[in-house]
């Protein structure tokens, strides 16, 4: 077994393995020992994630022609002062993490078939407003967060009309104040295993695939300003799952542009997790073939899930810093990049402490500022991919 494999006592201990350390027996050893070896490659103690100067993100990301920016909910920002703070000081783009989406939490955009309720929307509006932010709007177009009565009221007679009055009804209310809309999320699942990629979601199945190409021209008709995207997950690794996906999204890029579609950009998640394999490489070129089709890139809800990772805080916050920087360095490597948004801005509030708990109860800690709104080595990590990117 060469050096690589073998993972001294005290590393293992260190890297909160202790239970493993001593070692129960041979299948939990070497599985031990295999994790441990994908934690050490994850894990280099030299890397410091030194940064000069006291910028913001914002101010980093505005160096270079590029925008920084969170999602958010009304919720959070309208009752913490402190996130509330950090969001008017490091980011230019905000996104409502719920409350452009037809049906989330206690007060739903879409309460009723016939009616909108834009209370906390108009809220996050106008605190992008106040404070020269830039307002993103997610999403017109997706198979979740659809209302309870959206079911047994939508059908392919009216579906159309359901659609086009919601999108005329929502981008129209926001025209002039929004600077791009994930006009259509997620709409590409291979293991639905449909000749198009597509995702067998009720819009498909009421409306048929040209459902995405409606949905942009509804759009870009109640909005001319905004900058329409296609946003989705699972474009990162180099995994046959992921690359699939990559062909799958590239050629719906490529058949809406064929067909005049008004779409701008492409929304890459960036959802990203430390126990997969990341070819730099792979993603550069995805984002080549993208840029080349003339279509702008976001990184839309960037965030790392690290509840395969050591409780060891130090340990942690440096693998996901990593994760940060050397994603972020292949992406904004294409010009075409445009923005990175952050899921949350601090991990006081993350979808992941609900959706990706860890087996040990410990806070997950996947956003560049800790509960104590204090800035990690994460944030680090973004601006010295900010310093180091080419200018747009
Ligand atoms: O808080 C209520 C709880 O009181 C209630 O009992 C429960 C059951 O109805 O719902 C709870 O609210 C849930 C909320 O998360 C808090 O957990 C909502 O139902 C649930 O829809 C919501 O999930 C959101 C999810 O999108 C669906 O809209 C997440 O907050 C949000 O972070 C997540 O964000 C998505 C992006 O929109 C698209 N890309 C993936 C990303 C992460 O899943």
């Amino acid at each position: 077994m060469n050096n690589d494999f073998l993972v001294t006592r005290r590393r293992a201990i260190k890297l909160g393995f202790g239970m493993f350390a001593g070692g129960v027996g041979a299948v939990t050893t070497s599985k031990t020992i295999v994790l441990n070896h994908q934690i050490q490659v994850l894990d280099n103690p030299n890397r410091k994630f030194s940064i000069s100067g006291n910028f913001s993100l914002k101010e980093r990301a505005a160096a270079k022609g590029l925008m920084y920016g969170a999602a958010i909910q009304y919720s959070q920002l309208s009752s913490d002062k402190e996130l509330a703070n950090i969001v008017k000081h490091e980011c230019r783009v905000l996104v409502p993490e719920w409350e452009l989406k037809w049906h989330v939490g206690k007060k739903p955009l879409r309460p009723s078939p016939y009616n909108f309720d834009f209370t906390r929307a108009d809220w996050m509006a106008n605190f992008a407003k106040t404070h020269g932010l830039l307002l993103r709007g997610h999403t017109l177009v997706w198979h979740e967060s659809l209302p309870p009565w959206f079911k047994s009221t939508v059908n392919r007679q009216n579906a159309k009309q359901f659609l086009e009055r919601h999108i005329k009804t929502v981008v129209k209310r926001y025209a002039g104040k929004i600077h791009s809309w994930d006009v259509v999320n997620e709409a590409i699942d291979t293991s639905d295993h449909r000749s198009d990629g597509l995702r067998t979601t009720p819009w498909l199945k009421l409306l048929g695939p040209n459902y995405i190409d409606l949905a942009f021209r509804l759009a870009a008709e109640s909005d001319p300003q905004a900058l329409l995207v296609y946003n989705d997950f699972g474009l990162d690794y180099d995994t046959p799952q992921n690359e699939a996906k990559r062909t799958a999204v590239l050629k719906l890029l490529e058949r809406l542009k064929s067909q005049g579609t008004p779409i701008h950009a492409l929304g890459i998640q960036a959802h990203l997790s430390p126990n997969r394999n990341f070819n730099p490489k792979k993603l550069r070129q995805f984002l080549r073939d993208v840029a080349s089709l003339e279509l702008k890139i976001m990184i839309t809800e960037m965030d790392v899930k690290d509840k395969k990772l050591p409780l060891d805080i130090v340990v942690r916050d440096r693998i996901i810093a990593g994760l940060y920087e050397d994603y972020l360095a292949a992406a904004l490597d294409e010009q075409a990049v445009i923005a990175v948004i952050n899921w949350g801005l601090s991990d006081r509030y993350t979808w992941l402490s609900e959706f990706q708990p860890r087996r040990d109860q410990a806070p997950v800690r996947p956003l560049p500022f800790d509960t104590k709104m204090q800035r990690k080595l994460a944030w680090n990590a973004i601006a010295r991919s900010f310093d180091q990117a080419p200018e747009r």
